[in-house]
């Protein structure tokens, strides 16, 4: 569904995106994961053809994003950080116009209110909505000409857990009607969640892209924690979960009827990207 070739983005005297090079699946969820200044906002605004690549080309359903805007434009929506709804207008106002612009049917503007879960609070004021609203209203107006490919910039990004949380619902319920979403994000249980593959972006580049599952297990051990009594003390410790003398100690703690609590771990996306890069993700 996307293809970029090479691209790179110079500001000044400054390489943001370094030659990128990866393809996003059709029906995919695709989850760029970084710490802030990695490039992902560089690379999804070339990607909807907001900024130009320095080099490099990106296709869009086969299509050249710089050549054919106009009908890269009617494939795509975005979702990017900047609020631009007009606050003094109503939820339905908001949608209508941008309907009216699209040339969008009244019926379909009845159809992402549903979607969305709009449709209680579609006449109140733009201005009167928290954070969580407005970035539903957001992608309520992103979908409204149904377009091939969602694109969202940092989408739950200072919302509360629980506008958080169903705004990742909602971009669930988007890529089971089909549609391809990219999304970037700085969180790396957002991306692990939501993400059917994560690009791991670093100073420019991406370091690697798989499915969160093989990313993980690619990186590292899984281990178990364990927390148990010794004489009067508690104490805390980790062991490889595949090892023969973890079995061993476990069934000790166990029978001996010292065990408190006992949990499998896996490597995090975290683990993952400061095993590759040797820094920390936020
Ligand atoms: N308009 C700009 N002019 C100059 N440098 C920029 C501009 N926008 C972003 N940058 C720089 O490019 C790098 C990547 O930024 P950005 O794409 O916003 O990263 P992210 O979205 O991952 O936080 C950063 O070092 C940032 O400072
Ligand atoms: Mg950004």
């Amino acid at each position: 569904m996307i293809e970029l070739k090479e691209v790179s983005k110079q500001y000044q005297d400054r390489c943001a995106v370094d030659r990128l090079s990866f393809t996003v699946q059709e029906g995919e969820i695709f989850g760029f994961l970084g710490p802030n200044g990695a490039g992902k906002t560089t690379t999804i605004r070339m990607m909807t053809g907001l900024l130009t690549p320095s080099e490099g080309e990106i296709l869009i359903n086969g299509i050249n994003i710089s050549r054919h805007k106009k009908k890269v434009h009617s494939l795509i929506g975005v979702v990017f950080e900047l609020p631009n709804l007009y606050t003094r207008s109503t939820i339905r106002g908001n949608l209508s116009l941008f309907a009216d612009l699209y040339g969008v049917t009244p019926q379909r503007v009845d159809e992402v209110l549903h979607s969305l879960q709009l449709e209680e609070r579609q006449h109140e004021k733009i201005s009167s909505l928290s954070k969580g609203w407005k970035q539903r209203v957001l992608i309520a107006r992103s979908l409204l000409h149904k377009p091939a490919v969602l694109f969202l910039d940092e989408p739950t990004s200072g919302l509360d857990p629980n506008s958080a949380a169903m705004i990742r619902d909602y971009i669930r319920t988007i890529k089971a009607e089909g549609t391809t979403v990219v999304i970037t994000t700085h969180d790396m249980q957002e991306a692990d969640e939501l993400s059917d593959r994560v690009g791991i972006m670093h100073a420019g580049s991406l370091v690697a892209l798989d499915q969160p599952r093989q990313l993980k297990q690619a990186c590292g051990r899984r281990e178990l924690a364990a927390e148990f009594w010794q004489g009067e003390r508690i104490i805390r410790e980790c062991w490889p979960l595949d090892e023969e003398s973890t079995k061993e100690q476990v069934y000790q703690l166990l029978s001996g009827g010292q065990m408190i609590s006992l949990h499998s771990r896996e490597a995090t996306l975290a683990d993952v990207f400061a095993a590759l890069t040797g820094s920390e993700l936020s």
